[in-house]
């Protein structure tokens, strides 16, 4: 499927497509989402057919203003609320209890929802033209990398979606941070670009944060599936240990990929280089590209190295864990 540049006639045309329960690939801030009408489960299970992905597995609800999370939570804590009314539309999701009527179909069989209102000219005008809310999970087969530019969404899906918005490259890079407002305590599901400090100043109470996953394991091609992952073995390595890695694997005749931000390697005929920024938004802007655009050239290797442990790296460690592994669990490797 080829991406259509998303004006007025092609928003309008990709609403009704929505309405006829069919499938719709739209641009958002962070990654591009595969969407379907919430309200039909018919439609919702043809995104888990798409993606390739697990049925209990919960989606994202898009919605298009802070008024609509009143049709599909049975509570919306004041927590919520000032979250929204802060960071809305952003890049935070919330998980919140659901309204009996919410097909549990989106809600991977669980009592509560994720629900977002994006912060894109796209996303919102698709939202607004289709008058209700759109589950869209990231617009990629289930385990890898998301999608942050329309071609992506093409590479990844081919005919298996009806539409594909194009709006350009998302400007965030990474999904949604997510919050579960659920409980008695909100707690950080999924860090993003909305940082863990920003929510405790405006909730004025410190998160609970769900001990890290477990680091990736180690893989070969048509071995398991990680998530966020490229189909190249990757392997995150301190700036340190780099040259002398790179130089062996080199020895061993092996085509490597780097991914760095500080570290300045010269591109040989068997390592290519790609360098992101230094500043942590913008590297999250441009990681999936990369890696995406490293996991196409059948190298033997991506090496990546590892960004500063600090919070504003949060998210882009978290899902590098998830991409790639530690070279400290690997050292066979190279
Ligand atoms: O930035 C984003 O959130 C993107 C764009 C398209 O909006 N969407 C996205 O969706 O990342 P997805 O499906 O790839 O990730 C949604 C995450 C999953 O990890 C899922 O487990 C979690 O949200 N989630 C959704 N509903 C949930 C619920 N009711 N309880 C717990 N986790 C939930
Ligand atoms: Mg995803």
């Amino acid at each position: 499927m080829k991406p259509i540049v998303a004006d007025a006639d092609a928003i309008s045309h990709a609403a009704d497509l929505l309405r006829q329960g069919r499938l719709v690939a739209f641009p958002t801030e962070t990654v591009y989402g595969l969407g379907a009408d919430a309200s039909n489960p018919v439609a919702v299970a043809a995104i888990f057919k798409a993606k390739g992905r697990p049925a209990d597995h919960p989606l994202i609800v898009h919605i298009a203003d802070i008024d609509s999370l009143y049709d599909w939570a049975s509570t919306v804590p004041d927590a919520a609320l000032t979250l929204a009314h802060r960071f809305w539309p952003g890049p935070l999701a919330m998980i919140l209890n659901k309204k009996p009527e919410v097909p549990l179909a989106v809600t991977g069989g669980q009592q509560t929802v994720g629900l977002r209102m994006p912060d894109h000219p796209v996303a919102l005008a698709l939202l607004k033209s289709f008058g209700g809310g759109v589950a869209a999970p990231s617009a990629n087969r289930f385990c890898r990398i998301s999608p942050t530019q329309a071609v992506h969404v093409s590479e990844e899906l081919g005919d298996a979606v009806d539409m594909i918005l194009d709006g350009g490259t998302c400007q965030v890079g990474v999904e949604s941070t997510i919050i579960d407002l659920s409980g008695s305590k909100p707690r950080l599901l999924r860090p993003g670009h909305i940082t863990r400090q920003e929510i405790e100043a405006v909730l004025q109470t410190e998160l609970l944060i769900p001990p890290a996953s477990k680091p990736a394991e180690i893989r070969a091609p048509g071995m398991m599936a990680v998530h966020y992952a490229p189909t190249t073995p990757a392997m995150r390595c301190p700036a340190e240990q780099l040259p002398d890695r790179m130089q062996k694997l080199v020895a061993d005749g092996k085509r490597i990929g780097l991914l760095s931000y500080q570290l300045q390697i010269p591109e040989t005929g068997q390592i290519r280089v790609l360098r992101l920024p230094k500043q942590a938004s913008d590297y999250a802007q441009r990681l999936y590209a990369a890696l995406r655009e490293l996991d196409s050239l059948q190298l033997d290797l991506i090496l990546v190295e590892q960004p500063p442990q600090t919070e504003s790296w949060r998210a882009i460690n978290d899902r590098l864990s998830k991409a790639t592994v530690a070279s400290a669990t690997a050292p066979c490797v190279a």
